[in-house]
């Protein structure tokens, strides 16, 4: 299947256009009977979004087929401003770029402007009954108990956790040596996720066999999957084996957990979830606490130990952020030893500034899409106003959003110190001037989370190893759904105690 790029890229979105229109005629015709009496006629008509010229019937796809998505996306943000629409075949995806233009994409009501006719690719890697195989209000409730599970007095716990998990993982490095910081970010990172999970016990038993499962999910969410969920290619028997397995696991695991007698309190994920109640009274089920599991474990993973690998090469190939991070820690060793908690890891503002500021530049995904159950207006910075129609696909392109000129100096330049308080570029664009972690009705749930792990295992590289990132700088591979850094990420280090300026 080693097709080159451009035509996988042609084929993933032929695939998309497809997929979104079939998938909006099927959800749209069951709710427009239901809807039909509510949708109120628009009042003052405003013009519909200037659309891409493109070419007959294709529309943009020779576009997208010699430029790729971020080319194509960037040059119609350039040639018709910030909200505009591209055609491929049949489907018309409305972007929607910058502060100004996105609100109703992340707080309109998901009766208006909804995940679900875009996100049903999904169920194969998370599974039945939850996230996009359930009703809108259930799925709410679910991401609820996530929230639950990590709120900051369960994070509290979770940091010692993690500690232990760091230091003993780093522990294994010698003296001096070449690694692959992706693979040893993958791993770790999913035995940091496991042990909050699951718990200690089941983590040591699972962990190499789980590892690799979680790559194969990973592996198995392609462009191409957006269309078609089912294609019989490898990379989806795959998934869909590594799911089945990791269903198996999990189960026994729920089973093993309600069976207990002991009395011992469990300070794990798996616990809060079992002991979760809807609002009707009803517990979780089996099968619910299954899904939760594998796709907390598939976002916590796969964002986390990018968002980890992004932070060291642009730290490697930035000396004096990297100094200025290696400067906070041995201040912050200075006040507190060695020790490291959730209120130390509140301390490191620099390190946060320099995840932040990675993020920016290369968020967990292209764009993040919604369907326009209701046609909607949007008012640009310079006061002009569309009226997005009803049945458009909607994106927000983090890419692009993350580095508007207007909201960021020189956006494309690693620069953490742009979000240090005297300069806070980011405020005055509001909560909608950053997304990498959503924004609005969808936030995530785990960015507090996420952030106390990466801090955490740049915390203890920084204050115990020189290092040099000796494989170029890696590129982006747009190809996947969430998007990573393609190949090996390899870094030389050597240990060496903490230096002091004094
Ligand atoms: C670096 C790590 C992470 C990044 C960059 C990230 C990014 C995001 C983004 C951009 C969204 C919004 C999606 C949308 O609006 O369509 C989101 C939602 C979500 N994330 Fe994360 N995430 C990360 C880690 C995690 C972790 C560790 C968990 C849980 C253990 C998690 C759970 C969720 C959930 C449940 C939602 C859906 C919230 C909702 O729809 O109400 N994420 N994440």
């Amino acid at each position: 299947m080693d097709l080159p790029t451009t035509i996988w890229t042609l084929l993933v979105f032929a695939a998309f256009s497809v997929a979104i229109v079939a998938a909006t005629k099927i959800i749209t015709r069951r709710r427009r009977r239901r809807q039909q009496s509510a949708a109120g006629p628009t009042t003052t008509k405003r013009p519909p979004p200037p659309v891409s010229p493109g070419i007959p019937l294709l529309g943009d796809l020779p576009a997208l087929l010699t430029k790729g998505p971020l080319a194509l996306i960037r040059d119609h943000y350039t040639m018709l401003g910030s909200v505009f629409t591209v055609r491929l075949f049949r489907l018309k995806l409305t972007f929607v770029v910058g502060p100004d233009v996105s609100s109703h994409f992340y707080r309109g009501l998901d009766s208006e402007i909804s995940q679900d006719e875009v996100s049903q690719f999904t169920i194969p890697t998370f599974g039945p009954g939850i996230a996009f195989d359930v009703d809108y209000a259930t799925r709410h409730e679910q991401f609820r108990f996530f929230g639950d599970a990590l709120k900051p007095v369960k994070l509290r716990t979770y940091a010692s956790l993690m500690v232990h998990e760091v230091e003993s993982h780093f522990a294994r490095w010698g003296q001096s040596g070449t690694v692959d910081l992706k693979q040893e970010l993958e791993h770790l990172v999913t035995l940091i996720t496991s042990r909050c999970l699951f718990g200690a016990a089941v983590r040591e038993r699972m962990f190499t066999e789980v590892g690799s499962l979680l790559r194969e999910l990973n592996d198995g969410m392609r462009l191409v999957t957006i269309l078609f969920p089912h294609l019989p290619i490898p990379a989806h028997r795959r998934r869909d084996a590594a799911r089945a397995r990791l269903g198996e696991i999990f189960t026994e695991i729920v089973r093993s957990r309600k069976s207990r007698t002991d009395d011992d309190d469990d300070d794990d994920m798996l616990q809060c979830l079992l002991d979760a109640r809807y609002k009707d009274g009803r517990g979780t089920t089996e099968t619910e606490v299954v899904g939760m599991l594998v796709s907390a474990l598939f976002a916590g993973q796969h964002n986390s130990s990018s968002a980890g690998t992004w932070t060291g090469a642009r730290l490697l190939t930035h000396t004096k952020h990297l100094r200025a991070a290696v400067e906070e820690q041995r201040r912050v060793v200075a006040r507190h030893g060695d020790r490291v908690d959730y209120d130390v890891l509140q301390e490191m503002e620099t390190l946060h500034r320099c995840v932040k500021e990675t993020l920016r530049l290369h968020p967990p995904a292209l764009m993040l899409l919604r369907h326009a159950r209701r046609s909607f207006t949007v008012r640009t910075r310079d006061g002009r106003e569309y009226e997005v129609p009803k049945g458009h696909a909607v994106a927000s392109p983090l890419v692009l959003h993350n580095r508007l000129p207007h909201i960021y100096d020189e956006p494309d330049k690693y620069d953490p110190d742009r979000f240090a308080p005297r300069r806070a570029e980011d405020k005055p664009g509001g909560a909608l001037a950053y997304l990498s972690f959503g924004a609005g009705r969808h936030i995530c749930v785990g960015e507090a989370f996420a952030y106390m792990q990466l801090k955490l295992i740049w915390s203890h590289l920084l204050r115990n190893f020189d290092m040099e990132l000796v494989s170029p700088f890696p590129r982006t591979d747009w190809n996947v759904v969430m998007p990573g850094p393609q190949g090996k990420v390899i870094i030389s280090y050597k240990r060496r105690p903490l230096p002091t300026t004094d």
